[in-house]
């Protein structure tokens, strides 16, 4: 039977067929390292899952999620985004929630882009960006991270046509997969470059609160006026290890938030109840957890670039996000490389490619399992990398 057009030039998602492989590698007995996928290994506070309990087990909370529930959920996110950015938000129209952010970064092509317009997607980047559009018959332009930018997007080198045709842009920082950050002036730039060219931007910003070395990463709200041009996606996967819950939110732009709205009206529900309370009590509790958190994760990034970098390799200190972008040997092929690397070490990462045409040459680690499992890893990578010098 054959699928409607709109999904049918799609490729099928990367991580399954990497599932299937992994998976016969450890029915043959291959103890397999994952280091490849991006969902946090660690637990959220107990606190949060005592709310979730809680809250479910009241007799009046298992229908469909309506009204107060939903209200409260966008007044504690307004007023996280108040605490953590200085960005002041209205609850009933510059928030809404998400079944996860993914939801939201898919819709918001469906409702602004008709077919041919033209869609600015950072390459590389986040699948999502990209199928989104090309499922809403947007013409994709990638904007190309390059390590001489510091993997930011060159506003300078999107071509005057382009722009002009554009109706919406991507970006993500910190980045997946780069690990790289942006500061205020640059979003300040985006937004000139936005209001110029009218052009809606979807900021990807679900890492600003997995972070190193005391750094605080920005919103792109922070910037004055930027609610009349962006929207902000966020999500409790990685701030607080809860990306099984499916929670995320959009914030700013009001209009674009109503079309997601009316558009998430048509094909689903919110989220369940109880596990919106739980949400709630996440973003109302004691932090420290979140910070100790990221101590544990910027350990594992130590460890893994102390390891990656004696075996050769070329990587920058990531300041945020869950990702090391390693650079590859000159021109090599990352697919055929990351597949050697786990046939003959049993450590799987992912290979550059799969985050678009500029990330070929790189590959990605993720810091999101045990740390002695990652020691492990990159101890057989150095092993693996000193047997082909010698070989
Ligand atoms: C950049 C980026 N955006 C969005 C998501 C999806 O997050 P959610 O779990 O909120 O759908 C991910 C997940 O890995 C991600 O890396």
């Amino acid at each position: 039977m054959q699928p409607a057009d709109r999904i049918s030039g799609s490729t099928p998602y990367f991580f399954s067929e990497l599932g299937k492989k992994i998976s016969q590698l450890r029915e043959n007995g291959v103890d397999v390292i994952r280091l490849d996928m991006g969902s946090p290994d660690l637990p959220p506070e107990p606190s949060i899952i005592a709310a979730l309990i809680a809250e479910a087990q009241k007799p009046d909370v298992h229908g469909y999620t309506l009204g107060s529930g939903v209200q409260k959920f966008r007044q504690a996110v307004a007023a996280f985004y108040s605490r953590r950015f200085g960005v002041e938000l209205d609850p009933t129209r510059e928030v809404i929630d998400l079944i996860g952010s993914k939801e939201g970064l898919f819709i918001i092509s469906q409702v602004l882009v008709n077919r041919g317009d033209v869609v600015l997607v950072p390459d590389p980047g986040y699948g999502v960006y990209a199928a989104g559009a090309q499922v809403a018959g947007g013409q994709i332009v990638p904007m190309p991270l390059l390590a001489e930018n510091g993997f930011l997007v060159d506003l300078e080198a999107i071509p005057a046509d382009m722009a002009r045709r554009a109706r919406l842009m991507f970006l993500n920082y910190p980045n997946n997969p780069t690990g790289a950050a942006a500061e205020m002036g640059f979003f300040e730039r985006v937004i000139d470059f936005a209001r110029q060219y009218d052009i809606v931007v979807a900021h990807d910003a679900p890492y600003a609160d997995v972070a190193f070395d005391g750094y605080r990463a920005p919103s792109i709200l922070q910037v004055p006026g930027a609610k009349d041009v962006a929207v902000e996606f966020n999500s409790f996967s990685k701030i607080y290890n809860m990306a099984g819950w499916r929670m995320g939110m959009a914030l700013g732009n009001r209009e674009v938030l109503r079309y997601i709205e009316h558009y998430k009206s048509l094909q689903d529900s919110a989220i369940f109840g109880p596990i919106m309370s739980a949400g709630v009590a996440a973003l109302q509790g004691d932090q420290e957890w979140v910070e100790e958190r990221n101590q544990v994760y910027q350990a594992r990034r130590d460890i893994a670039l102390e390891g990656l970098r004696a075996a050769g390799f070329q990587v920058a200190t990531p300041r945020a996000a869950l990702y090391l972008w390693i650079r590859l040997p000159e021109s090599t092929n990352s697919t055929k490389f990351c597949a050697r690397l786990l046939e003959e070490t049993g450590v799987s990462l992912t290979p550059g490619v799969v985050f678009g045409q500029y990330g070929e040459g790189y590959m990605r680690l993720s810091l999101v399992t045990a740390t002695e499992r990652i020691a492990e890893g990159v101890a057989r990578i150095g092993e693996w990398m000193n047997g082909k010098a010698n070989a």
